[in-house]
């Protein structure tokens, strides 16, 4: 007689009792399905009959190769598996499944003289065991509780799922929020760029043209483009600084005495300790102090040289005395932009970065023309200079 009375592992936990096992699932939910592998006719038909009369679901396959197809097409909740078929070994059987499908169990039903076997297939993974001949009310047990095990188990998965969308979502959230932070950050820098160019009239614009050079060069130059935002809004409040100059020294019509020259000199120094305060500033601080900075060292304030002068203050330097160049002044014209490029190349190497000077000179004339009409006398955010497709940047 195959329900004789045997038991399953001793050492898991009946998660039901066999009273409950006995008990039918309720009719509104899909009843359990189960796979039932076994190459002998009347244990499979055994079994299947007793799990189908306490209202399981149950297909059965009388080997390897047919249970591995029925499991593609069929969703189980537990499989019932013999140790030894004709196509495959139980034990492989089982790792199969487990590796293709984790969070379904697999309870080996396997003969006494088999025991090391039952086992050996617990630790590379099955759930239970069932040594033959074994009683209903044992095998009635052994299900539930190992189908008690997956939705343990899936119960698990959906919260782990839950859990990685809620963390997403927040972090979307969160991105979402900095994204509007920056933004209204750089709406502030907007607003100061203005009112100091407002403060020094003879540089209306100057802060945005410039900006957009600087962007240009940068992308131009293949600069990562968190590294250009930084530049950019480094390039955009260069002159910072000039907030703390006196209107007598700002605004003096004529040539500056020395003492008035240290005095104006000091707005890189000024507009660096403005800035680094400022967490988000920080970064574009080092900007603002080394923008007069000159490639053989002659310039000021620290008088550095070549490579140790930051990058994006080299591309800087070379957009700024161009667009000074290139604006009308009270007391002169704009220069034609050909004049401009010929008085970059002659400070080739000693203002500019001779590399950078190289990558300026590869724009054609008609593309400053079309940046500068772009930007002047429209409000126009540094940060909206499309640093990733600026259209003119796109035709270099
Ligand atoms: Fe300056
Ligand atoms: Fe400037």
């Amino acid at each position: 007689m195959l329900f004789s009375g045997v038991e399953g592992h001793p050492d898991r936990p009946a998660e039901a009792g066999p009273r409950a096992a006995a008990r039918k699932p309720r009719a509104s939910r899909r009843p359990a399905q189960i796979l039932v592998i076994d190459d002998e006719e009347q244990i499979r038909s055994a079994i299947v009959a007793t799990l189908e009369l306490h209202g399981y679901g149950v297909r059965k396959a009388a080997g390897g190769n047919e249970a591995i197809a029925m499991l593609k097409e069929n969703d189980f909740d537990l499989v019932l598996t013999e140790v030894h078929f004709s196509d495959w070994n139980g034990i492989d059987l089982m790792e199969h499944i487990r590796r293709q499908q984790p969070q379904l169990p697999v309870v080996m039903v396997t003969a006494v003289h088999d025991i090391c076997v039952a086992i050996d297939s617990m630790h590379r993974g099955a759930y239970d065991y069932l040594l033959k001949p074994f009683e209903r009310e044992h095998l009635l047990t052994a299900v539930q509780r190992a189908l008690a095990h997956r939705k343990t188990l899936q119960e698990n998965h959906r919260y782990q799922q839950d859990l990685e969308r809620a963390v997403r979502g927040r972090t979307d959230m969160l991105r979402q929020a900095m994204e509007e932070l920056e933004h209204s950050y750089d709406v502030t820098l907007e607003a100061l760029g203005d009112a100091l160019d407002l403060r020094d009239s003879e540089t209306e614009g100057h802060s945005k043209r410039v900006t957009a050079y600087t962007i240009m060069l940068a992308r131009a130059m293949e600069i990562d483009p968190a590294k250009i935002k930084v530049i950019a809004r480094g390039a955009f409040l260069h002159d910072i600084g000039k907030m703390a100059i006196p209107d007598n020294i700002l605004r003096k019509p004529r040539a500056l005495s020395a003492h008035e020259l240290e005095i104006m000199r000091g707005h890189c120094t000024r507009g660096y300790h403005m800035l680094r305060k400022i967490s988000f500033l920080h970064d574009a601080s080092e900007i603002v102090f080394t923008h007069h900075e000159h490639h053989d060292g002659s310039g000021y304030p620290a008088g550095l040289a070549g490579s140790d002068i930051p990058i994006g203050s080299r591309i800087f330097a070379v957009a700024d005395a161009f667009d000074a160049m290139t604006s009308d002044r009270p007391y002169r014209k704009a220069r034609t932009i050909d004049a401009a490029r010929e008085e970059v190349m002659r400070c080739a190497g000693t203002q500019f970065d001779p590399g950078i000077v190289e990558v300026f000179l590869k724009f054609p004339n008609d593309l400053w023309n079309e940046l500068r009409a772009e930007i002047t006398g429209q409000s126009k955010l540094f940060s909206d200079f499309a640093i990733a497709n600026s259209p003119a940047a796109s035709k270099s």
